[in-house]
């Protein structure tokens, strides 16, 4: 990424859905503690309406046992077609990211807010948020990772639930689910506004020290 590399809410618009022990706080939906289940959850999911505009769904990719987990926002175009994310030009410089800190992409796991494209790549609404929560909760509760980057505003606001801009959420370690949470700018905002890949870096260091440091 042109740096050193580091060597060692709201109710849900398509049917209630069944009440039950493993509801969480803010998604009325239970989490699913197996990946085949859940993996199948998903693909068939059809909670929200952009089931309706998906190629196919974008579940997630990466080790099951990773330290880092990566949460962006969305499936993009290039996403949404190959099933993958962060795939596009994006995920090259994610990929770059990972790499500045030593890592490879099979090595973290790279997951998003929702797992359908929106339209146009709009932002997600609270109600589509809402109703991918669990799958996502599910993958953290699954991984357990040691800790979370929130890749971009919109992962960032979703994960924290806040609506503070991203430039005051960054340079804090926050706490998603009880696992350390660092904020960093989104890899298609980096291609456009070079010049903030220091600070980006400056987010992974802040990462590496919070997992180094005591805890
Ligand atoms: N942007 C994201 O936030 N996620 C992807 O998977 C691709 C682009």
């Amino acid at each position: 990424m042109g740096i050193e590399t580091w060597t060692p809410r709201l109710p849900v618009p398509h049917g209630p859905p069944p009440a039950s022990a493993g509801e969480t706080a803010a998604s009325p939906y239970p989490l699913i503690p197996d990946w085949d289940e859940l993996e199948q959850e998903v693909r068939g999911c059809t909670r929200c309406p952009l089931h309706q505009t998906r190629t196919q769904t974008v579940f997630g990719v990466g080790n099951w046992n990773a330290r880092w987990l990566f949460i962006g926002e969305a499936p993009g175009e290039s996403e949404d077609l190959q099933g993958e994310p962060f795939v596009g030009r994006a995920g090259q410089l994610l990929n770059e990211m990972i790499k500045a800190i030593g890592l490879t992409r099979e090595e973290v796991y790279i997951a998003n807010v929702l797992k359908c494209r929106p339209p146009k790549n709009r932002d997600p609404s609270v109600e589509e948020a809402t109703a991918c929560e669990s799958h996502l909760r599910s993958q953290v509760a699954l991984i357990k990772p040691a800790i979370i980057i929130a890749v971009g505003r919109v992962a960032a606001q979703n994960l924290l639930q806040s609506a503070t801009p991203i430039g005051k959420l960054r340079g804090v370690v926050h706490d998603y689910q009880s696992i350390p949470l660092v904020v960093t700018y989104h890899p298609a905002y980096l291609l456009r506004s070079q010049t903030e890949k220091r600070r980006a870096w400056e987010d992974l260091k802040l990462a590496r020290r919070t997992l180094s440091g005591p805890r």
